[in-house]
């Protein structure tokens, strides 16, 4: 039995050594000293052993079980010592590497324009607004002093809903709103989608944007316009910038002027850009008709106002040297990130 006892100390100290996993070890623990394991198998045979024999095995089975446990315990610490070591190398990190670049979006050129366009109206007072797109026939025309069969719906086709309801043709509308809603001093530009059935090209969209202005307040005069519109034109186009009144006709305005601003490219000296003009035509204005005000129910003995519309593809397009309108809504990255 001692010999039985000894071999298979020898044999665990070898099997143990060479234990490759925790299971491993937990399979030869097992194995070794579990209850159907060998030093049960032999602690059977103590029965037939002397009196004298039994006490020295029964030592020797003990110190054969905890060098087996101690052994077991020692070969554990190693195994997860090495684990430990192996993970360390496979999830090393190397902190000097270049990382990846994240795909940063950025905002669309008509909606940096526009930011730029209200920043530098906040700046002179001016609050935002907004008003329907879909919207009435009597803002959209009616209350702008276009009656039906008024010519100057033909310019401005839209997509009618039914014979009250459409596509705003105009930010215009936003104005008889706003006046219907507060009382002059009003101060406020309406930037917004429009609608025309226009075919699309170069230049034309059924869907494009305009930035509308209107000023109401006791003695307004065209020259408050013209100085808002200098400060405007040259804040976005540079100290250079001439602007040109040209007069011309709007229902809503009176008097009404279109205006123009110096050519960017060439200065005014005329180049392709402005097809020899040294101008470029930029928006509509004028000083708001006392019918549209009355209609509202501003009293104009006390009150006058001005007011201004302007194509934001329009001043994106020549601010960025774009040629063709379409490219705006492509939604095109290889366009669009070049700005
Ligand atoms: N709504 C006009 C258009 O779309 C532009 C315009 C002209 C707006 C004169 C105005 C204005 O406020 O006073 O053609």
């Amino acid at each position: 039995m001692k010999e039985q006892l000894l071999n298979m100390k020898e044999k665990a100290s070898q099997a143990l050594t060479s234990a490759k996993t925790l299971q491993d070890l937990e399979d030869i623990r097992i194995s070794l000293l579990g209850k159907k394991g060998e030093l049960t198998a032999i602690l059977r045979g103590m029965g037939g052993l002397s009196a004298e024999e039994r006490p020295v095995i029964g030592q020797l089975a003990n110190e054969v079980r905890s060098f087996i446990e101690d052994k077991i315990e020692e070969q554990k610490k190693a195994l997860v010592a090495s684990e430990r070591a192996e993970q360390l190398k496979s999830e090393t990190l190397d902190v000097t590497m270049a990382g990846k670049k994240p795909v940063i979006g950025k905002t669309h050129p008509l909606t940096t324009v526009l930011e730029e366009v209200k920043d530098i109206f906040i700046g002179m007072g001016f609050s935002i607004v907004e008003g329907p797109e879909v919207e009435y026939d009597y803002y959209n025309f009616e209350a702008l002093n276009i009656p039906a069969d008024h010519p100057a719906r033909d310019t401005q086709d839209t997509f009618y809903i039914n014979d009250n309801v459409v596509l705003r043709s105009q930010t215009s509308s936003v104005q008889v709103r706003v006046m219907e809603n507060q009382k002059p001093p009003i101060r406020v530009i309406a930037p917004g989608r429009v609608y025309r059935s226009d075919a699309v090209d170069a230049t034309h969209s059924p869907v494009f944007h305009q930035i509308e202005g209107l000023v109401v307040d006791k003695g307004i005069t065209m020259g408050d316009l013209k100085g808002t519109l200098e400060v405007f034109m040259k804040t976005l186009y540079g100290n250079d910038a001439v602007l040109r009144f040209r007069p011309h006709h709007f229902p809503f305005t009176e008097p009404s002027a279109e205006v123009d601003v110096s050519c960017f490219v060439c200065g005014g000296k005329g180049c392709r850009v402005c097809k020899g003009e040294g101008f470029i035509e930029l928006l509509g204005a004028g000083m708001v008709h006392p019918k549209v005000l009355e209609r509202c129910g501003i009293d104009t003995s006390v009150y006058s106002g001005f007011a201004f519309g302007l194509g934001l593809e329009r001043i994106v397009m020549r601010r960025l040297n774009i040629d063709d309108m379409r490219h705006l809504y492509d939604n095109d990255l290889r366009f669009l990130n070049q700005f």
